[in-house]
């Protein structure tokens, strides 16, 4: 299997892709392409060179984030003016039912954030943000050093924090 991760496109099998979780099934199968067409999210997927069956995907957007979400310590350091907070939203990641427990999760992971921080580059960027479906998508990011925003439930992740992956 030579696998690659690319945007979406028209020749990708994503029909049987089931991760267990039927939302960000119907997400990739049904969704995923009009959001990119309206420019919503660019959506990334890992698949297999030669049949094109997506394996996993996640999706990138800009976002902004109310500065009252985060930790007043943190906030104590950014200027009152700024009432939303700039972030990258990583709106979904899964992976296939078949494949999980295979590496591929801390993959697509690890290639959405390097994503944010070359992003970060060209564009003022506090932090990367995820919606965990359940506690177990929680345990999943908290690994990568994710903090939990109670009032919320979403995660997030400083730009300054994240590691070198290079
Ligand atoms: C969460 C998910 C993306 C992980 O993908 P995966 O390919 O199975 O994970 P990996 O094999 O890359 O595992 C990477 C590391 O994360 C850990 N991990 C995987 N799933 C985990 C979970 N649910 N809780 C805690 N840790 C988890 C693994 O043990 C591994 O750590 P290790 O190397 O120290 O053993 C996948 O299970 C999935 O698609 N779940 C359903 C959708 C979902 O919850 N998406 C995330 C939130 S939107």
């Amino acid at each position: 299997m030579s696998l690659i991760i690319e945007k979406l496109n028209k020749n990708h099998q994503k029909s049987a892709f089931d991760c267990d979780n039927l939302l960000l099934n119907n997400y990739v199968q049904k969704q995923a392409k009009q959001d990119v067409n309206r420019d919503l999210s660019i959506c990334y997927v890992l698949n297999d060179i030669k049949d094109k069956i997506v394996l996993g995907y996640y999706t990138l957007s800009g976002n902004s984030i109310d500065r009252n979400d985060f930790p007043p310590d943190l906030m104590q350091k950014m200027p009152p003016s700024y009432a939303n907070l700039p972030t990258i939203l990583l709106g979904r990641l899964a992976i296939d039912k078949t494949e999980k427990g295979k590496g591929f999760g801390e993959i697509l992971l690890i290639d959405a954030l390097k994503r944010c921080v070359d992003i970060s580059e060209t564009l003022g960027i506090l932090a990367v943000i995820v919606e965990p479906v359940d506690g177990n998508a929680i345990s999943f990011y908290q690994k990568y050093g994710f903090i939990l925003i109670p009032s919320n439930n979403k995660m997030f992740i400083l730009i300054k924090t994240i590691p070198d992956f290079t």
